[in-house]
């Protein structure tokens, strides 16, 4: 995710500004920037790639004097991560740079009326919009620029600008972004994470929406849209450095579960427009969607349970036969595909070795492939003939959470767009599946508070060596990355099980020693997964079942039960993966694991 840090004092701002942005590396990065007012000049520096480049290039701020500043580090959404799209973007005048962290989504109307104006554009980004608009509309009160300006936009946005004519001040706007004030004495900072401001300041005002600040040396005056000054609180920090960088989580897993309603946002609303699927970034060929054959869906690990979990919802509406293989099956066997299959590649990281070497054995049969894909520019979303982008932001974590939730939403986007295309979707049951899908952020954060006992269970379920996780149909998908999540990372044997295959062999394992997770969430088939628990149970094993808050009926047959809130059961995986992920969590923290980085485990798996 882009990260953002601005100085104006006493001192020279770019070795602060570069120190700020070292600290803000952790969050993922491409490329990196630095715009420096000294006077009547502005210095503008960015490079593609890491911040030790930039310190190279700015000999580590000795060749750009100047006390404010504002830098950047850009994770890629628009455009490809090069030096012009790096971001301090400047505009045509020379007299204003701007950093962004957020989307504009309406950047392609604001460009289009930009250069009907005569503005030139430089780069591919939605950014470089801001800058021009305030240009724009500057005629010596960058106050009221900055208010016409963000009146403009749509989206979120965390915004830094300096301005050659107010050489000392720093000008900062919040929408849907983190922004955070950090007051010094003599002398005064921002940032879009605390990371960045701590080791300066640890005394912070956090901007709230809608507001936008003026920073100088001696005073911050914060506004609300209108320009009417307000007062702000004061607040103390006391997290030490590695806490700040986890948002004060005690891991990054925990805090990336927890960013998933915004993450699976920013991932399906900027694509729903007037009641309606809108795919911009991808641009099928007229009639493609209509004629294919076939789907086959292709990855590795959760993004490949993304699949298995997505194939439920693309047949039942576009009513095309879905096959999904393991991509390192795939490139070396003999499945059948032909220029009438779509194959869908799902990757987080767009650069994982088997994936990529099944997409290209796809790509020479005369199949068209769609990546889902999280990292802008990765090998992945070049090859592919479609990419559509998942929003997570960077995971780091090793195990996968918001990029698994937001694979699932990007897939059902797609599942429902592609049935209306093939006009397999009546217009009633499309609005009604459309909203569902607008209602997954806040379902996911119902999970989110439902799951307040999971780490009492997981003192109960943490002490064994072996579980079994259990259900039917979208419910056996969400088990097949329940059951990942909780080896990957608690390092417990834990073996997903279609409920209806126990008795054809699995039943012999189960006794006292083995829990079992049994997922219940699929309505049509509740019953078939109430007798399976109650088979296990009378062999001994304890039960938590995981179910949809209205099947209460699941209480006196379980031995713990988690709710879930209750979702159309073709999108259910999204949902009740969330208790499952919290346990995995929890378990592996009772026993003492290293969460965020797993033993045997790397983040991106780049070699077969
Ligand atoms: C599990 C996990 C892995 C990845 C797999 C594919 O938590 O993260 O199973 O899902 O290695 O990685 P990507 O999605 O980067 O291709």
């Amino acid at each position: 995710m882009c990260g953002i840090v601005g100085y104006t004092g006493m001192q020279d701002a770019a070795p602060i500004l570069l120190e700020g942005l070292k600290k803000l590396e952790y969050r993922g990065y491409d490329s990196a920037g630095i715009a420096v007012t000294d006077g009547g000049k502005l210095s503008v520096t960015k490079v593609s790639g890491r911040i030790a480049g930039l310190c190279e290039k700015v000999s580590n701020g000795n060749a750009c004097p100047g006390l404010t500043g504002i830098g950047h580090t850009r994770w890629a959404t628009h455009g490809a991560p090069t030096d012009t799209n790096a971001h301090p973007h400047r505009s045509n005048d020379g007299k204003f740079a701007v950093v962004h962290n957020g989307i504009i989504e309406n950047y392609a109307v604001l460009r289009q009326e930009l250069i009907e104006r005569g503005y030139k554009f430089e780069s591919e980004t939605d950014t470089e919009v801001v800058v021009h608009l305030i240009e724009m509309y500057y005629s010596g009160d960058m106050k009221k620029a900055i208010i016409k300006t963000v009146s403009r936009l749509r989206g979120s946005y965390a915004l830094g600008v300096v301005c050659t004519d107010c050489p000392d001040k720093i000008y900062v706007a919040r929408e849907q972004s983190p922004l955070i004030l950090g007051l010094g004495i003599g002398e005064n900072y921002f940032a879009s994470d605390i990371t960045a401001l701590i080791a300066y300041s640890r005394n912070v005002i956090y901007m709230d929406d809608g507001e936008f600040a003026e920073i100088s040396k001696d005073e911050i005056n914060v506004f609300n849209p209108q320009g009417k000054t307000i007062q702000k609180e004061i607040s103390h920090i006391n997290w030490d450095v590695s806490a700040a960088e986890k948002g004060g989580f005690d891991h990054f897993m925990l805090k990336e579960i927890i960013e998933q309603p915004n993450a699976v946002t920013a991932t399906i609303a900027p694509r729903i427009k007037n009641g309606h699927i809108e795919l911009d970034d991808i641009q099928f060929e007229e009639g493609y969607l209509e004629n294919i054959s076939k789907i086959i869906i292709t990855a590795c690990g959760s993004a490949y349970y993304a699949g298995c979990a997505a194939r439920y919802a693309i047949e039942q509406l576009t009513g095309l036969p879905v096959q999904t293989e393991l991509a390192s099956e795939l490139r070396y066997g003999n499945a059948f595909y032909d220029e009438k299959t779509l194959i869908i590649i799902i990757s987080q990281s767009g650069e994982t070795a088997d994936t990529i070497a099944a997409m290209k054995e796809c790509k020479k049969r005369g199949s068209k492939t769609l990546a889902i894909v999280n990292v802008v520019g990765s090998a992945i979303a070049k090859l592919a003939d479609y990419t559509l982008y998942t929003w997570a932001g960077p995971e780091i974590a090793v195990a996968t959470t918001k990029g698994y939730t937001t694979q699932l939403a990007a897939l059902f986007l797609f599942a429902l767009y592609a049935a209306q295309k093939r006009n397999t979707v009546s217009q009633s049951k499309y609005s009604l599946l459309l909203s569902t899908i607008k209602s997954l952020p806040g379902k996911i954060q119902e999970a989110l508070d439902m799951s307040q006992s999971i780490p009492k269970l997981a003192k109960k379920y943490c002490k064994t060596d072996s579980m079994f996780f259990i259900g039917r149909n979208t419910d056996y998908a969400a088990s097949l990355e329940g059951a990942l999540k909780m080896k990957e990372i608690s390092y417990i044997h834990a073996e997903a099980y279609a409920a209806g295959e126990l008795k054809h062999g699995t039943i012999a394992l189960i006794d006292e020693h083995k829990p079992v997770i049994a997922l219940c969430c699929n309505q049509t088939l509740l019953e078939k997964t109430m007798s399976n628990i109650i088979e296990v149970q009378a062999r001994g094993a304890d039960v938590l079942a995981v179910t949809s808050a209205d099947n209460q009926q699941i209480v006196s047959i379980s031995d713990d039960v988690l709710f879930v809130p209750k979702i159309d059961t073709v999108f259910s995986a999204i949902v009740e993966i969330i208790p499952l992920q919290l346990m995995a969590y929890y378990v592996a923290k009772e026993n003492g694991c290293d969460i965020d980085k797993p033993k045997n485990l790397a983040k991106s798996v780049t070699v077969e």
